[in-house]
């Protein structure tokens, strides 16, 4: 399983950068408001270090617009990949990209049927957010399964980069149900190497070892 990092914070992504656990970033609107810094510089600044596709999500809503903002982004750098939302216009412009070799992850995928149609109109990647489902008590680790089955049903070069991740479980869960990314936030990732065990583990040697030689 490929991990991303789903934040703009330029530190957060440098220090997991280091670990050597980071295969991309995804970013959407709020993640950039949230850090108070020119859209294009974080951008530009986050593909100069990151080996790995870089989301960065069109504003418009028209399909034409979607188009003009999608060439923008694209010429930021050469491992933008351009995030566009779930909708009728956000499908065409999906396709024309994808006639033009730029790539795509299409976001806020709620559905197997929107997967699907996402996937049909040449999505690199689509988004489907579990933790929103499972806020409205819809299992959201199930349409990561059922769209991992429908990829494979027809093999569509599409791959799922499971969204609206939460907690340690979900990345867990998202791994077995055969997502083929997590997009995980910054602030959660360190949780993924801890645990309560290894650090009383670490205290016991320690404490042990420091009777040596008494
Ligand atoms: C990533 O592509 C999504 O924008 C993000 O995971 C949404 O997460 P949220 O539901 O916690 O805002």
């Amino acid at each position: 399983m490929k991990f991303f990092l789903d934040t703009a914070n330029v530190d957060e992504i440098k220090r997991i950068v280091k670990l050597g656990l980071v295969d991309g970033v995804t970013t959407n609107p709020s993640l950039i408001v949230k850090e108070g810094r020119d859209f294009k510089q974080v951008v530009q600044e986050i593909c100069s270090f990151v080996n790995g596709p870089v989301s960065a999500e069109v504003i418009g809503t028209k399909a034409e617009d979607m188009l003009k903002e999608a060439e923008e982004l694209a010429s930021w750098a050469p491992n933008v990949v351009i995030k566009l939302p779930m909708t009728e216009d956000g499908l065409y412009a999906t396709h024309a990209l994808t006639q033009k070799g730029i790539k795509t992850n299409v976001t806020l995928v709620f559905s197997v049927a929107q997967g699907l149609m996402a996937a049909k109109a040449g999505a690199t990647y689509i988004s489907p957010f579990v933790g929103r489902l499972d806020d409205i008590a819809v299992d959201g680790m199930k349409l990561i399964r059922d769209l991992r089955t429908v990829i494979e049903n027809y093999q569509l070069p599409t791959e799922i980069i499971v969204a609206s991740i939460r907690n340690v479980g979900h990345v867990e869960q998202a791994a077995i149900a055969g997502g083929h990314i997590a997009t995980i936030p910054g602030s959660l990732l360190p949780s993924l190497w801890k645990h309560p065990l290894t650090d009383i583990g670490i205290e016991r040697f320690l404490s042990d070892w420091s009777k040596m030689g008494k």
